[in-house]
């Protein structure tokens, strides 16, 4: 019974930001567990890669360049998954950038515009996109899972504007769980703690990092593998009646102690 409420076997999941970092592992994660996926990022060369290192596997997915800054790269992106797999069942919005260490004095516009068109400004794109499509299907169900942060609710210096778009990301996560049920959907929020990705590499791999582990409560940084369960919770129907929650997977960082 209790493995029948993870079962993800056959669902189609589409993947922004899959060519490296949280979706390139959650899209092997997905495909061992049966789903049909459809991943997407920049760099296809990436994205060719993982498709065929999952399907010598016995997986199945399909990979399409993909800028979340494009809108007719998203509704190509939603229309190549369509074709190849029909309905999506569930769509991750991961993709995601973070500029460097940099506070609000060292960015310029170009920052700026990167970090919110990436994070914030595409995962509306892309859920009204994917809205449509379920409209368009007559599926009456659908799922979105936005990957936030816990810098959505805690103040670090040198992450802006990241920080600013994830705190975006997780109220539009709780503004679509009011309007997308309309439609069937239901959206969610994942927000991991730190954890060694490009985006996050700057931080933890610098000088600071043995002192900023010490304020994990659980004393260390995560692994991709400490997300598997939340993921699968969210991407599954063991989270049926779950609607505008923010999961936190972060070894209790954001408890700890002011
Ligand atoms: N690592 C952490 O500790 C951490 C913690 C909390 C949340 N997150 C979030 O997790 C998500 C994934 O980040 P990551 O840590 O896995 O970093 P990553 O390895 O740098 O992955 C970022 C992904 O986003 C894609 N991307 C960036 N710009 C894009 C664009 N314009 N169009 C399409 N795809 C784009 C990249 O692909 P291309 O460059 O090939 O396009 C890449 O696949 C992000 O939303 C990040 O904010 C990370």
């Amino acid at each position: 019974m209790m493995d029948q409420m993870f079962d993800i076997q056959g669902l189609h999941i589409a993947v922004t930001g899959a060519s490296s970092g949280f979706g390139h592992y959650f899209a092997g994660l997905l495909a061992q567990r049966g789903a049909r996926l459809s991943l997407g990022a920049r760099r296809l060369d990436r994205i060719k890669e993982r498709v065929e290192t999952i399907q010598k596997a016995g997986g199945s997915a399909v990979g399409t360049a993909l800028d979340v800054r494009d809108r007719n790269s998203i509704e190509e992106f939603i229309q190549q998954a369509d074709q190849n797999f029909g309905p999506i069942d569930v769509l991750i919005n991961n993709a995601g950038v973070e500029p460097g260490a940099k506070t609000y004095m060292m960015i310029d516009e170009d920052d700026w515009d990167a970090v919110f068109e990436t994070n914030l400004k595409s995962a509306w794109a892309l859920s009204k996109c994917y809205t449509e499509h379920v409209v368009a299907r007559g599926l009456k169900k659908g799922n979105i899972v936005n990957i936030s942060s816990i810098t959505d609710r805690r103040t670090i210096k040198g992450q802006f504007p990241y920080a600013i778009s994830k705190a975006g990301l997780t109220r539009m996560t709780e503004i679509l769980a009011l309007e997308a049920p309309r439609y069937g959907i239901r959206v969610n929020a994942l927000a991991p703690g730190y954890i060694l990705t490009d985006v996050s590499r700057v931080l933890l791999e610098s000088d600071n990092a043995p002192e900023f582990e010490k304020r994990i409560p659980m004393r260390r940084f995560g692994q991709f593998e400490d997300l598997d369960g939340p993921l699968l919770l969210l991407v599954s129907e063991a989270s049926r009646y779950m609607n505008g929650s923010v999961v936190v997977v972060d070894g209790g960082h954001i408890c700890a102690s002011l």
